[in-house]
């Protein structure tokens, strides 16, 4: 892996903190998007938090929501909880296998990370299993920059198409696929079990 997209993948270190908040800011049209296609509290899952910045936002606005965040980065465990304190339970935890019971969340979101999935179905069957019947899935992506991981990385889920094909596979109905902003983009999928 190149060392541009591994900082990207689990960043850390001087330069990863730094590329945290260039994030909080150059993704917030995605995590907007996001939380408009939240629609309401409930418990919620981000997967691959970051800076916190998406799951600070959806505190703000859905006050009575009860936010839980995974990451595998330790510097971005250390930067999202100085941003969230005690609005968000966060974990250091790899989305392909998670500590959560089944059937634990209303909604999973994951914005600028799916990409980086080295096993897409192992991490949407998870989704499914910790989600309860009928729960939503918000995946935000950035398409430009997700063709670039894809050629570096070999990844399976960074275009319309290969997400779309991804959910469906793993059983999910998509009910919405938008765009957000410049190559920016939002599927939102029903969660069938
Ligand atoms: C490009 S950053 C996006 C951060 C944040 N979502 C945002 O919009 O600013 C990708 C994040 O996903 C995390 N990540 C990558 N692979 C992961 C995995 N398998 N499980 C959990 N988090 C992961 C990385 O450590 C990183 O914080």
């Amino acid at each position: 892996m190149n060392s541009f997209i591994s900082q990207f993948a689990r960043p850390e270190g001087a330069v990863g903190r730094m590329l945290g908040k260039v994030m909080a800011v150059s993704n917030r049209k995605m995590h907007r998007a996001v939380m408009a296609e939240l629609g309401g509290a409930g418990r919620v899952l981000e997967i691959g938090f970051g800076s916190g910045a998406q799951l600070d936002m959806i505190s703000k606005r859905y006050p009575g929501a009860k936010l839980y965040g995974i990451d595998i980065s330790e510097d971005m465990l250390v930067q999202a909880e100085k941003r969230l304190g005690a609005r968000a339970q966060l974990s250091l935890c790899d989305c392909e296998k998670t500590v959560f019971a089944d059937s634990s969340f209303d909604a999973v979101i994951s914005t600028d990370t799916c990409y980086f999935w080295n096993e897409p179905q192992r991490v949407l069957a998870e989704i499914g299993r910790i989600s309860v019947p009928s729960g939503r899935l918000i995946l935000a992506y950035n398409a430009m920059y997700a063709a670039s991981v894809h050629r570096s990385l070999g990844t399976d889920m960074y275009s319309d198409d290969s997400i779309r094909a991804a959910l469906e596979k793993a059983g999910m109905e998509i009910i919405s696929a938008g765009k957000c902003g410049f190559e920016q983009r939002v599927f939102s999928a029903v969660i069938k079990k």
